[in-house]
């Protein structure tokens, strides 16, 4: 039987981060569908279309990941694409308590789907799509945070040409 896990999130946009947990967790499981859905508790600054065209520019190398979107819950997105787990990653402390509840919630939900988590890479424990974009905001150098299409969608966004 194929093992397939959604790796979801809001990708707002897709970071280093998220790569590092992309890249281990293809060689973990036979499939990996990286999902955008909707976090009802955040405002995204890129549309679903561009979140995508930039998640899809990183993870060409990888012929086991592919990338959607959806709307509504996601254990019912997951049980649709035949997935046995859902993927997320864990960084600090800071986010055990909102990872936990959502576990339990997703649990309770549909108890087949299991919920796997990864620790991110070191390098990336303190990064986040919203502390990267506040950074980019006021300038700040977000370049090794970030791939380059990323970086060059962000400065557009906030209208900080490099050049
Ligand atoms: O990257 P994020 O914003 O932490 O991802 C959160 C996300 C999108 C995975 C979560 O909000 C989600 O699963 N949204 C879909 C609705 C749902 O099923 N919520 C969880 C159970 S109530």
């Amino acid at each position: 039987m194929e093992r397939t896990a959604i790796y979801p999130g809001s990708f707002d946009p897709v970071t280093n981060g998220h790569l590092d947990i992309i890249q281990r967790a293809a060689g973990l499981f036979d499939k990996i569908i990286v999902a955008i859905l909707c976090n009802p508790t955040k405002k995204s600054l890129f549309s679903v279309e561009e979140r995508v065209e930039m998640l899809e520019d990183n993870i060409k190398e990888f012929s086991n990941v592919e990338v959607d979107s959806a709307r509504g819950l996601l254990v019912d997105y997951a049980k649709k694409r035949n997935a046995c787990a859902i993927l997320r990653g864990m960084r600090a402390v800071s986010d055990f308590e909102y990872e936990f509840q959502m576990a339990l919630m997703n649990r309770k939900l549909n108890r087949e789907i299991q919920t796997v988590f990864l620790m991110t890479g070191l390098r990336w424990i303190f990064t986040s799509s919203s502390i990267i974009k506040e950074a980019a905001r006021f300038g700040g150098d977000i370049d090794d945070m970030v791939p380059p299409l990323v970086s060059e969608k962000l400065k557009k966004k906030m209208n900080l040409h490099s050049s």
